[in-house]
């Protein structure tokens, strides 16, 4: 499967963690990262200048390994599903409780290679990965319903959520909270429209279609009886004196129990 047909938000997610890896004040250690960078297109790597940047895909990993880690701590997760896995090594980096596995969900083209520089079989969790354009709901409820019912199930989103206009993210919103029931908890990061209008803008400037998507406040998550229990500010967040007004930030949600 040849790089090209992977898109470049999986290679830039790779290239920024390699970079951190290398630096002697990263914070961030993701050994696996470079695998993938040393083979990103010249013409994505170009891209890096004018997009989110080292600094906050870190922060924003960093800030999702935190929320994980917590999560995780109290051992009685079954299922960890990772939407729009990309690149992710969380399978290979972080320790997981026994009796856990990781459902990885992305388009062929990324899982292909993936499944290439990063095999499943050397993972340190049980871990399936699962082809689905995450845009077709229909699809996603029957991959994710057989293994998800009736489990205590986490969702992760690492990067996903800014592909997707506002009513894309609420019908997944509504098909998360199907598969995972109440009291399952969804961690996933946003940006705020004016964000997404800067990045969109900054990578056209580039040649580059990355278009994307913010979130004005929270009504996405809430009508599908999500609420928010943890946010943790991205460098990049503005603080508004509007209450409801989302910052960039990284959010820890959880399902209601009588949704
Ligand atoms: C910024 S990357 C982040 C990848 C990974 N979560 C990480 O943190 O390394 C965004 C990922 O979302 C995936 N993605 C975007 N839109 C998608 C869709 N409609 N269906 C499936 N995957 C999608 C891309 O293929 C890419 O791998």
């Amino acid at each position: 499967m040849p790089a090209d047909h992977v898109p470049a938000t999986a290679f830039l997610t790779a290239l920024a963690r390699a970079r951190a890896t290398g630096a002697p004040d990263g914070g961030l250690r993701d050994p696996y990262a470079e695998r993938f960078a040393r083979l990103c297109p010249e013409p994505v790597r170009r891209i890096t200048r004018n997009t989110a940047g080292t600094p906050v895909v870190v922060a924003r990993t960093l800030a999702v390994d935190r929320l994980l880690t917590d999560l995780l701590a109290d051992g009685t997760w079954e299922v960890c599903v990772n939407l729009g896995a990309g690149f992710d090594a969380r399978t290979h980096r972080l320790d997981w409780p026994a009796g856990c596995r990781v459902v990885e969900i992305d388009r062929a083209p990324v899982l292909d290679f993936k499944d290439r520089l990063l095999p499943a079989a050397d993972a340190a969790v049980p871990v399936e990965r699962l082809r689905c354009d995450l845009r077709d709901l229909a699809a996603l409820a029957r991959l994710l319903r057989p293994r998800t019912v009736g489990r205590r199930t986490l969702v992760l989103a690492e990067g996903l959520l800014t592909y997707l206009t506002e009513p894309q993210v609420r019908a997944l919103a509504g098909e998360i909270a199907e598969a995972v029931g109440p009291g399952g908890a969804w961690i996933c990061d946003v940006l705020s429209p004016a964000s997404a209008r800067t990045l969109t803008t900054a990578a056209r400037a580039t040649g580059t279609e990355l278009a994307m998507h913010g979130l004005a406040d929270l009504t996405a998550f809430e009508a599908a009886g999500w609420h928010c229990e943890r946010l943790d500010l991205l460098p990049t967040a503005q603080r508004s004196p509007a209450t409801r007004e989302l910052p960039d930030s990284v959010l820890q949600l959880r399902q209601a129990i009588n949704h």
